[in-house]
């Protein structure tokens, strides 16, 4: 991947190629959305299978009349409180906007990012990108500009736009507001609870039979080795810990607090309070131990309560394939 300034990618967008950017949750990889040539090239890219839509960004509510069929009111309000933010919206697709995107369907999920990279990107290209996140499908999501450039490195005509550590590093929170009653499809940085609290009603969680969200059926986030999660304690987690993982080359091990000697750690978080520099690490983790090539992971969790606990643990199911151990 070739690194470029803001003026050049937004001219290879043009052109119909790919970009991958830095935004506020991870890095996207991005085509014109109005190009169904350029977006087919990011499924190839990713490996991502035509059936999961992807999110277009925007830089601002303007550029919405033209992607969507109506903005209801409940919209109009978040918007104005959580844009630009990790707040993704899904709405009723216009009739113009490609299947390509959709993959068919008959909404269209909408975010405009906060971060000034992003931001400049959307200005100077001034047209809506469809981007997903830019690792190969199912893998972990990149939260680095060296991550992003690791699952695209053997890949021709995809430019790069540098941009440092995405300051929350988990997804957005994705929020359909083309439903009669406001519906959470994915669980991210802004909580149900604070979205409730806001809006003064109540936000539904789908239930698993309804398959409202495509991507959230298929495998997702996970690296390479077998990835086991320990929630609990600090004491009860190395215990089972020294009790259970014999240290090898390939054994790796995510912890909270200090390094346990004679394991090969990474520091997630140095304290068990607070999930906000746990979340913005997850996925370092991840794509690191990816990296070394690390077949079998273990992964710290406290037991504290937060409102990115939900989202965590959406990511963290996926990630160990429901291999989360409670340590009562
Ligand atoms: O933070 C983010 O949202 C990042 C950054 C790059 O903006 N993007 C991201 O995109 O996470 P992606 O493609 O990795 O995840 C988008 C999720 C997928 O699970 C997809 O199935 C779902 O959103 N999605 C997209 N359009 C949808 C729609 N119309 N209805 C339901 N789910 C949709
Ligand atoms: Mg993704």
């Amino acid at each position: 991947m070739t690194t470029v300034s803001i003026a050049r990618a937004a001219e290879e967008l043009r052109k119909g190629n790919l970009v991958v950017f830095p935004t506020e949750t991870v890095y996207g990889i991005g085509a014109l959305a109005g190009n169904s040539k350029a977006v087919k090239k990011i499924f190839q890219a990713k490996g991502r299978p035509q059936k999961n839509p992807l999110i277009v960004h925007i830089s601002s509510p303007r550029e919405l009349s033209k992607l969507v069929a109506e903005i209801p009111e409940i919209a109009k309000k978040l918007m104005k409180k959580y844009w630009p933010g990790p707040l993704t919206l899904c709405f009723k697709k216009s009739s113009s906007l490609s299947h390509f995107v959709t993959a068919g369907l008959s909404t269209v999920c909408i975010r405009c990012p906060d971060h000034p990279i992003a931001r400049a990107l959307l200005k100077k290209v001034a047209e809506p990108l469809a981007a997903p996140s830019a690792n190969l499908s199912g893998r972990p999501s990149a939260t680095t500009g060296e991550d992003a450039k690791h699952h695209f490195k053997n890949r021709k005509g995809i430019f790069f736009l540098e941009g440092g550590a995405s300051s929350l590093g988990l997804e957005s929170t994705i929020l359909d507001v083309s439903t009669k009653k406001p519906t959470l499809l994915r669980p991210g940085v802004i909580s149900k609870e604070a979205l409730e609290k806001f809006l003064g009603q109540k936000v539904i969680i789908p239930s698993s039979k309804r398959i409202s969200s495509p991507g959230q059926l298929l495998k997702h986030y996970a690296p390479k080795g077998k990835l086991i999660v320990l929630q609990g304690s600090l004491g009860k987690r190395r215990k089972w810990i020294t009790h259970h993982v014999r240290p090898t080359s390939k054994t790796v091990i995510g912890v909270i607090g200090k390094p346990i000697s004679g394991y090969d750690c990474w520091i997630l978080s140095p304290s068990e309070k607070g999930y906000q520099l746990y979340g913005k690490n997850l996925y370092r983790f991840l794509n690191w131990c990816d990296e070394k090539m690390a077949t079998s992971i273990f992964l710290e969790l406290s037991s504290s309560h937060s409102d990115l606990l939900p989202a965590l643990l959406n990511r963290l199911q996926k990630a160990s394939r429901g291999r989360i151990v409670m340590l009562p």
